[in-house]
């Protein structure tokens, strides 16, 4: 088999840019472990920024999205019981979220390429990848039906997530590796019952943090803060709901709706980046390159971005013959994703509580928090990063 690129991985980042590839008459194959089905059901992210909504939309994938997602011109920090509000919007002269879930993204893309005739391989294994430092790279693979099969490429673009094969391809002493695992993770939930707010809630409380955001009007998305140790078995429902209650509790009576539990999750919470996100022809874009954790939503909206810019570099590379953006790709995309990195630290720092940090730490925190929501100056910087950097500035 032969191809002009050949793509690791079914997720947004691979997905999106063998979609802005097919518009641009370029040729790829996307290879990917899972079945159709479980892709599109994986429940992840829930927030896409400005930029990633204007990337769907302009690449004519944003329909089903322009229905069902919900724009959010703000987005509210809850401390010491009471809401205090950002204003998105206003802030950032017009920008705002869109609430409309990965898998939804997911299945739109799926279907987006497979309309438009574009191969996906499903259930592929085995997957490595050989002749890196030659003009004609490979990719390895188990087809669905056992068969060995070769993939020879032009170029190779590992999206295959955080665990993938690609980055590992890279030889250890060219990259550099740069972690931080936190002391906590996220129970994460989906819930049957209707919105207790009009906008997300990311809410500071001495026992830790919890998220309230939402899917649809009639199921929410609810996450706190736990021991990165737990399993769905540690939180029984009436446990969660005792929690959620305390932590969101306050003097104006603010209450969650209670439902049905329906989906139960822990997620990790790390910050990763490798450098750089290129070796020879093989380019590495999203989580395969960098995790944040969650608290800001920027790793979707990362992935995205950086397969807008690999998508212009192979674009122009094709066109032209010209590589300088090809070149320039891993400095480039490495910049808004220390942005990301930063912004997600940070949001996590401030919102989290830390076993081993003194009440010292607490009274920082706190003074943080009423900072940013009485600061104009430190609101706008929250609501910049927050809504997410124009693409005119990568
Ligand atoms: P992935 O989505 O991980 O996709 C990689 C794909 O590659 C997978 O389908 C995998 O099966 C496949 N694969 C792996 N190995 C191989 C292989 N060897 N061969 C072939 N295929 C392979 N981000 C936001 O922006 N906003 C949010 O609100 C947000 N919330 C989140 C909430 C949760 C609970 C979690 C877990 C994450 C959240 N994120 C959020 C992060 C976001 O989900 C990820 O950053 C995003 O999925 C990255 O996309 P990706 O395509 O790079 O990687
Ligand atoms: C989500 O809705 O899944 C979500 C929202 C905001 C975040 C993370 C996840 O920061």
């Amino acid at each position: 088999m032969r191809t002009q690129v050949g793509i690791i991985g079914a997720g947004p980042a691979g997905l999106l840019l063998a979609h802005l590839l097919q518009l641009r008459g370029i040729e790829s194959v996307v290879l990917e472990t899972r079945s159709r089905e479980d892709i599109e059901a994986t429940i992840r992210a829930g927030v896409l920024e400005q930029g990633t909504v204007d990337l769907l939309n302009e690449s004519d994938v944003g329909e089903r999205m322009r229905r069902e997602g919900m724009r959010h011109e703000g987005v509210i920090l809850r401390f010491g019981g009471e809401n205090h509000r950002i204003r998105l919007s206003e802030l950032t002269g017009g920008r705002a979220i869109t609430v409309y879930a990965q898998h939804e993204v997911i299945r739109d893309l799926v279907k987006a390429r497979l309309d438009r005739g574009g191969p996906i391989l499903f259930e592929v294994k085995d997957v490595s990848v050989l002749d890196l430092d030659t003009k004609l790279p490979k990719i390895r693979f188990h087809d669905r039906d056992g068969a060995v099969q070769e993939l020879a490429c032009d170029y190779i673009a590992g999206c295959d997530g955080f665990h993938g094969v690609s980055r590992p391809t890279i030889p250890s002493r060219l990259r550099k590796e740069f972690t931080r695992v936190y002391p906590f993770g996220w129970f994460g939930i989906l819930v049957e019952a209707p919105s207790a707010t009009e906008e997300l809630i990311y809410a500071y409380h001495e026992r830790g943090f919890s998220l309230v955001s939402t899917r649809s009007p009639k199921i929410q998305r609810l996450y706190l803060q736990c021991d990165p140790n737990d399993v769905p078995d540690s939180w029984p429902d009436a446990r969660i709901w005792e929690e959620l209650h305390t932590r969101l509790a306050g003097s104006d009576g603010f209450r969650l709706a209670e439902g049905r539990i329906f989906q139960k999750g822990v997620i990790a919470m790390r910050s990763f980046v490798v450098e750089p996100m290129r070796h020879g022809r093989l380019f590495l874009a999203g989580d395969a390159a960098h995790i944040v954790p969650p608290t800001g939503a920027k790793g979707l909206n990362l992935a995205a971005a950086d397969v807008r810019i690999l998508a212009q570099a192979l674009g122009e590379f094709y066109a032209s013959g010209r590589k300088e953006l090809l070149e320039s790709y891993s400095e480039t995309a490495l910049r808004r994703v220390w942005r990301a990195e930063h912004f997600s630290w940070w949001m996590t720092s401030m919102l989290h509580h830390f076993h081993d940090e003194s009440p010292f730490h607490h009274r920082l925190q706190l003074s943080q928090l009423r900072n940013v929501t009485e600061s104009r100056a430190a609101a706008t910087m929250l609501a910049e990063n927050y809504v997410g950097l124009p693409f005119d500035k990568d």
